[in-house]
């Protein structure tokens, strides 16, 4: 069930005195099976607002005010808004180079998994092939009677009512509600297998999903943080690189295709 931890650490340090260690290079060019887990922040260089940190959505608004089924049952069209004023955010937002080095990375691993929390669909738009979306897309709506999926488009500011009579609703999961059962066991199949994992722009604390990094370490992964600040997770890794991941992460893997070139050549 989707619940959250508490917070702590707020340290920053300076992007530009990131640099990666050897041992973080040459574990993911010679790795056989990687997993990543994203948040928020991978989309945050696209223009899509986090919801904690310094301008997180949180610090502003409740959540159980507008994610969560009471706040949709109590006043439907209120939560019918929220969601359509973040879908018309979503209008003007690409992929960044954190979104499209994923991408690269699926095709050049014979295993690679990408879990999101993210429910933009930037992953997809930067044409990652497979996606394991724990939290749902904001796109698609379903009926909170009889549960039929659409992609349909319900314009306006009031509620949309499907064929049954039932109230539509954005096809996300809300606190309190269970995550979809094939990509949440899917994660953690992946991270049970991941010689490395990456957990990227997520303040890791929503579980389940800030249990899969812990578990591909419990699991005897290599695991490794980029994220613009210190999180619950960051003292448990074995690196945690502070940054944005549209800068970090396609340098990261410029240096692992080096590596790979180098080991080629040897
Ligand atoms: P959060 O907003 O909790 O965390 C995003 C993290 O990204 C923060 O620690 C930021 O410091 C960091 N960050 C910001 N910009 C960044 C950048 N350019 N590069 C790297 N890191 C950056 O987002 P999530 O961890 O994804 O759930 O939150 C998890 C869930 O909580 C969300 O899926 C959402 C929310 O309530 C639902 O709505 C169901």
């Amino acid at each position: 069930m989707l619940s959250v931890s508490s917070c702590k650490n707020r340290d920053h340090l300076r992007e530009m005195d990131v640099q990666f260690s050897k041992e973080v290079i040459e574990r993911l060019a010679a790795a056989q099976s990687v997993a990543v887990l994203t948040g928020a922040g991978i989309s945050a260089e696209s223009g899509v607002p986090t919801f904690r940190g310094e301008d997180g959505i949180w610090n502003k608004l409740k959540p159980e005010e507008l994610a969560s089924m009471d706040a949709f049952l109590k006043n439907p069209d209120l939560v019918w808004q929220w969601y359509q004023y973040r879908r018309e955010l979503m209008n003007d937002i690409e992929p960044n180079p954190g979104h499209y080095v994923l991408a690269e990375m699926e095709s050049d691993y014979d295993d690679f998994t990408l879990s999101t929390q993210n429910i933009d669909g930037l992953h997809i738009r930067a044409k990652s092939q497979r996606v394991l979306e724990l939290h749902g897309n904001i796109l698609r709506n379903r009926c909170n009677t009889c549960g039929k999926l659409t992609d349909e488009n319900f314009p306006g500011d009031n509620v949309a009512r499907c064929q049954c009579g039932g109230l539509i609703r954005p096809d996300v999961v809300w606190f309190g509600e269970m995550l979809p059962q094939e990509p949440l066991y899917d994660s953690f199949a992946a991270a049970e297998r991941a010689d490395v994992y990456l957990s990227i722009g997520t303040s890791a604390v929503v579980q389940p999903a800030a249990s899969l990094p812990l578990e591909a370490k419990h699991q005897g992964a290599y695991v490794v943080e980029i994220n613009l600040e210190r999180t619950e997770i960051s003292a448990m890794v074995d690196e945690s690189y502070l940054g944005t991941a549209g800068t970090l992460l396609p340098e990261l893997y410029r240096l692992v295709k080096e590596e790979r070139t180098r080991e080629n050549k040897d």
